[in-house]
């Protein structure tokens, strides 16, 4: 609707400078990443320095005419800057190159755009690119006004601009709204977390330290009819089948960004969000880079801040292909439990030991239980077999299914609150009586 988005794969041209006390240019791989995480398709970078940026175009007059040549060259359909840029910048860039400039901010906005999937992080996403909108709408129409100009324009162009003003304060108010409701319902339901029937790993990490690989790595191993199942949810949502545990949802978020433009640290906070649901993070780290402890500690803190330091959390230190003699290898912590796994995505290494680790802490303490299950509940009778869980069934007079079984405790959790469905007897508590005569 509003909002400019490079489409799949639309052509670009990416422009990175290096300007004197601009921390944002500094890394070019990170850029080039952000680009393709948009969908975006990468022809060419131009780069170059400059002591300060040029207050009409950013760039200066020679580095304009090469942009121009290339934009030309290459068919380019967008033109990409790591910088942030004022909006009569991107309307005079616009003018010269004649194809839509996007910078940073409307860039990285897109991406949360594209992996934002709670309400919250849809609403606080909508909310930035509104705002990062509403400074540029004037030039937009200011941009017409004097291109089209002349009798008739002028009128018609200002009040579509009062318009769309009016329009965008109104879904602005409303979102603010909307924001405040829904942050009172999560700090109210912040204690009982939803409980899912089918547990939720999530990935989290910087961006370019391997989640979407290893993402794929874990989930390509699964049939197609299993894919399909979540096929319609999200691409960064895929169940998994893990070793002595059953099904999982993997879910991928989006990814830190280092100098995170100030405005959008809100929106990317409330994409994160939805990490507090899950029942065990991921933390992937990129194990080769040499500033991985401040990733850690920056992730850290900011998964504190969401609320999410309470989920348990698998520390998964990839790319060891990158490190001579590093050997995949589960460490675990005093109390025993899996705390971090060093992996390689490219290589498939250590990618079992990763996928037992995640079971063992899904599953956390083993429970013996004794269902009573109805006769029209065959569905779940028989995912209770096909996990594994059976030990032994009896058929009750009424035509009840009487089910011992193991399962871990936390699944078990999870049917008790099937809404009466299944009455659940504890083992333990029904061999009390037996043991006291
Ligand atoms: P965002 O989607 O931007 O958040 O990044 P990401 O964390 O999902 O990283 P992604 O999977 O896109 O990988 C980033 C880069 O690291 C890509 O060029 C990968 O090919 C590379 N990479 C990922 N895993 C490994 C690995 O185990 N070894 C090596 N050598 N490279 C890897």
């Amino acid at each position: 609707m509003f909002f400019d988005r490079p489409d799949s794969g639309e052509i670009s041209l990416l422009v990175n400078l290096q300007i004197d006390n601009d921390r944002e240019a500094d890394d070019i791989v990170e850029f080039e990443e952000l680009v393709l995480s948009a969908g975006a398709q990468p022809v060419a970078i131009i780069t170059g320095s400059r002591r300060q940026p040029s207050p009409s175009y950013f760039v200066g007059s020679g580095k304009l005419e090469e942009l121009q040549a290339a934009v030309a060259s290459h068919k380019a359909e967008v033109v990409l800057f790591n910088h942030s840029l004022s909006p009569s910048q991107e309307r005079n860039l616009e003018r010269e190159l004649k194809c839509r400039v996007i910078d940073r901010t409307g860039l990285i906005l897109d991406i949360f755009a594209q992996r934002a999937r709670s309400y919250e992080g849809k609403l606080q996403v909508e909310l930035a690119q509104l705002q990062h909108m509403s400074s540029r709408l004037k030039r937009g129409w200011t941009h017409l006004d004097r291109q089209k100009g002349g009798i008739g324009m002028r009128g018609a162009g200002e009040t579509q601009l009062e318009m769309d003003q009016r329009i965008i304060a109104q879904r602005i108010k409303s979102i603010n709204k909307a924001l405040v409701k829904v942050r009172t319902q999560r700090d109210q339901g912040r204690r009982s977390r939803r409980r899912a029937e089918v547990p939720t790993v999530s990935l989290v990490g910087y961006t370019n330290a391997g989640k979407s690989s290893l993402f794929n790595r874990l989930t390509q191993a699964e049939t197609y009819a299993a894919d399909q199942l979540f096929a319609t949810l999200d691409s960064t949502l895929r169940k998994v089948e893990l070793p002595n545990f059953g099904q999982a949802i993997m879910a991928d978020t989006v990814g830190f960004i280092s100098h995170l433009p100030h405005q959008l640290v809100e929106a990317f906070r409330a994409t994160l969000e939805e990490t507090v649901q899950a029942d065990l993070l991921l933390h992937v780290i990129d194990a080769a880079h040499d500033y991985h402890p401040e990733f850690i500690r920056e992730v850290e803190s900011v998964l504190t801040e969401i609320g999410a330091q309470e989920v348990p959390q698998l520390q998964v230190f990839n790319k060891i292909d990158l490190l001579p003699g590093r050997e995949p290898e589960l460490q675990r912590n005093s109390a025993g439990k899996p705390y971090r796994v060093w992996v390689s995505a490219k290589t498939g290494a250590g990618i079992e030991t990763l996928l037992e680790a995640v079971s063992e802490l899904l599953a956390g303490e083993m429970s013996d239980q004794l269902l009573r299950v109805a006769p029209s509940e065959a569905k779940l009778r028989s995912k209770l077999y096909a996990a594994n869980y059976v030990e032994n069934e009896e058929i009750t007079d009424d035509g009840h299914y009487l089910l011992r079984v193991r399962m871990p405790l936390q699944e078990f959790d999870r049917i008790k609150m099937l809404g009466g469905v299944v009455i659940a007897v504890s083992y333990t508590h029904l061999t009390l009586p037996t043991n006291r005569e």
